[in-house]
């Protein structure tokens, strides 16, 4: 009920007779006025004047699903959205959901999380209401071993959504870093559920940060806020994000890996660079010379011979 009462204040953006909004829900006058009070504790600033009604006077910075999905106009992604004022990690719940069986594009949102994760064991630092942290259930039919080509599409999508929405020159670092002016702002983490031959589901959590002042920020990390200078909206970038996520996706699923691959080349920053790689427990290092097909990065060494690499922790040496 209230995503409908919130939905007539948005379209009107300005006074709509109490009235005209009881009649349409088909609730009392008693009943519209506790669901404006209980959206005001939400944070929404609802605006009542005698004879005109009510109007929407300015949006809470969260990230609710009504928000989120208010006008994003997406086929399948966010359709489903699971949002939590904190969690443990949003990829816990997203797994969770997709052992369930949830149907693919359900979104996780949280606005902190206390056990967030990185790649390779780390912790994501996630404080409230800054970043975006978000889990997103997808189902390819793909096998396991194309994988990662989802984490490269989400880094380009991401990057994508930044551009788009603040105009930064976000780029990527293999495989998942998403780096402004050479300064960590967001991350990729995918977790895949499969068998030899088949994907059931994978998680691909998003870590970015966003509105973080820059004294809250770890070392090396940058938010968009510190090149911006003003706070984001979170709920327009996140949407953005999930309709590039969507379109790559479906341009994936036509067209395959190429396109892709294409685009993250344009955002890179790791070809062409003497690299140092621990893969593995193993050191490789050389120039990264390409992307393959199924998002590997491709090392020369300095005996000519090329290495080609999944995952690791990668060091641009120059
Ligand atoms: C990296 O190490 O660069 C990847 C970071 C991924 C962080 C995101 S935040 C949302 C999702 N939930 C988590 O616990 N991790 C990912």
């Amino acid at each position: 009920m209230q995503d409908k009462i919130l939905d007539f204040l948005k379209k009107k953006q300005d006074y709509i007779s109490g009235d005209w909004i009881s009649h349409h829900l088909g609730i009392s006058r008693q009943a519209l006025w506790k669901h404006i009070q209980e959206l005001r504790d939400l944070g929404y600033d609802i605006l009542a004047v005698p004879h005109l009604g009510y109007r929407l006077a300015s949006s809470p910075d969260r990230l609710f699903a009504s928000e989120i999905k208010w006008q994003l106009n997406t086929k399948f992604i966010g359709r489903k959205i699971h949002y939590f004022d904190a969690v443990s990690s949003t990829m816990d719940i997203a797994v969770e959901l997709g052992m369930k069986g949830t149907p693919e594009g359900t979104v996780v949102l949280a606005e902190t999380q206390t056990k967030g994760r990185g790649r390779l064991g780390r912790d994501w630092f996630s404080p409230k209401y800054k970043g975006i942290y978000l889990s997103l259930i997808l189902r390819p039919k793909i096998l396991p071993n194309q994988a990662s080509i989802l984490t490269l599409f989400s880094a380009v999508s991401v990057c994508e959504a930044i551009r788009e929405k603040t105009g930064l020159d976000i780029k990527i670092k293999w495989p998942n870093d998403l780096l402004l002016h050479n300064h960590k702002l967001g991350g990729i983490l995918t977790e895949l559920n499969a068998e030899m031959d088949e994907v059931h589901f994978i998680a691909i959590g998003i870590g970015l940060n966003v509105n973080n002042d820059k004294k809250a920020l770890v070392t090396g990390a940058t938010s968009l806020k510190e090149y911006r200078e003003e706070n984001i909206n979170r709920v327009e970038l996140l949407q953005e994000i999930l309709r590039k996520m969507e379109i790559n996706y479906l341009l994936f699923q036509e067209k395959g890996s190429l396109p892709v691959i294409e685009k993250w080349q344009d955002y890179n920053v790791t070809l062409g660079r003497r690299t140092k790689i621990l893969s593995h427990q193993k050191h490789i290092e050389g120039e990264a010379v390409d992307i393959d097909i199924d998002g590997g990065l491709l090392i020369r060494n300095d005996h000519g011979l090329i290495q080609k690499v999944m995952a690791g922790d990668v060091v641009h040496c120059r």
